[in-house]
């Protein structure tokens, strides 16, 4: 089945990510290499589509907003430059397989301890 609700976040967050720094459309090139772990093995981020980013801020704002925000830590982590910081695919397996990824991933491991170790919630977004 075709992730098209994930990759729509994942698009919204890159759009996110370049507002502000006014650096135009960059394709990913994250420092950590981590690709999670999950059913996301390869991702191939093409131009940006702004009809689907747009589709996935609205499921931005309704699935995640609550607890992230872009440049300060909510009850999760700041959110503006993870599509820097991270693959496309480590966000994706992170959203769709949450609990071993924060049982066995050591990035996830590592951002537990640092949010008093609330897991985030499976968000259901398949
Ligand atoms: C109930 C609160 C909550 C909700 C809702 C939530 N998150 Fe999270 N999120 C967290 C917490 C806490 C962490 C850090 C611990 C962890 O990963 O479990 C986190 C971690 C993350 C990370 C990893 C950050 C990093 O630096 O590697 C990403 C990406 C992320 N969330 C995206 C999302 C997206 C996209 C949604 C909506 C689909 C969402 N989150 C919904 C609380 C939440």
């Amino acid at each position: 089945m075709m992730k098209k609700h994930l990759l729509l976040v994942v698009l919204s967050l890159a759009i996110i990510s370049v507002i502000g720094i006014g650096a135009g459309i960059e394709q990913s090139n994250p420092q950590n290499k981590d690709m999670g772990i999950g059913p996301v093995k390869n991702v191939v981020l093409g131009t940006i589509d702004k009809k689907m980013a747009d589709e996935g801020k609205i499921i931005f704002t309704n699935k995640c907003a609550i607890c992230h925000e872009m440049d300060q830590k909510k009850v999760g982590p700041p959110l503006r430059n993870i599509t820097k910081e991270r693959t496309p695919e480590y966000i994706m397996n992170l959203l769709l397989n949450s609990a071993q990824m924060q049982k066995e991933d050591p990035i996830v491991k590592k951002l537990l301890k640092d949010y008093n170790n609330v897991p985030m919630p499976d968000p259901a977004i398949k």
